[in-house]
């Protein structure tokens, strides 16, 4: 699978992709990962776990790819078309303020997207998923409703997922990601996180 540090990409082959996940029990998979500051951050701060931030598109990522914590890797790859080298690796995902297709495929049930993130998943793995307002209404709904529709097509899918919660301005501004910070200061700082288990 294609990784990128700075400006460079290398391809990691599943041995050596092991060999880096060997002494970690947990690997987050933070799916549409933008810039990378949440992925960073996560893995900054449980070192026992193994982070893999993943995007399809690759300017964003030059800067904290650079970072060297050995618990930290950055992929290039479509959400609906997860690397095989994956495969059976994941125990916790994370998806913050999805746009564009990767929103479309939460809203549509794609199964491109929900078996390629079943192979990926360990037994039990958990989800966490945050959606905002503005994105959800560019996609033609409203954020309760898109929400609502999402959590169905992931309980149809087999997550047996919580009751949403609410993120006002406050959590947002807390929250460690590039984009929740602008949506904080934006004109719609209204999200709403749902997280649940397979
Ligand atoms: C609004 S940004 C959020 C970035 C980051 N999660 C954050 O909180 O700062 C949405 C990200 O989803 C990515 N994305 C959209 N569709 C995708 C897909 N099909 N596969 C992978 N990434 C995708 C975009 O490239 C973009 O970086």
């Amino acid at each position: 699978m294609e990784t990128i540090r700075g400006k460079m990409s290398h391809t990691l082959d599943l041995t050596t992709l092991r060999a880096r996940l060997a002494n970690y029990p947990c690997a987050t998979l933070d799916l549409g990962t933008g810039d990378g500051k949440f992925a960073f951050c996560h893995a900054e701060s449980f070192p026992g776990r193994f982070v893999i931030g993943l995007d399809s598109c690759r300017e964003n990522l030059h800067e904290f790819s650079r970072a060297k914590l050995p618990n930290l890797l950055y992929v290039i790859a479509s959400a609906q078309a997860l690397p095989n080298e994956l495969g059976g690796l994941i125990s916790h995902v994370t998806i913050n303020f999805p746009w564009g297709s990767l929103l479309g495929s939460l809203l549509t049930g794609d199964p491109l997207l929900l078996r390629g993130l079943e192979s990926a998943l360990r037994l039990g793995a958990t989800m966490e998923l945050r959606l905002n307002g503005g994105a959800l209404a560019e996609a033609g709904w409203s954020l309760e409703d898109g929400v609502e529709q999402i959590r169905r097509n992931l309980a149809r899918a087999g997550w047996r997922m919580n009751p949403p919660v609410p993120m006002d301005a406050r959590a947002l501004h807390t929250f460690p990601s590039t984009w929740a910070k602008r949506l904080a200061f934006g004109r719609d700082p209204r999200a709403i996180q749902l997280s649940g288990c397979s």
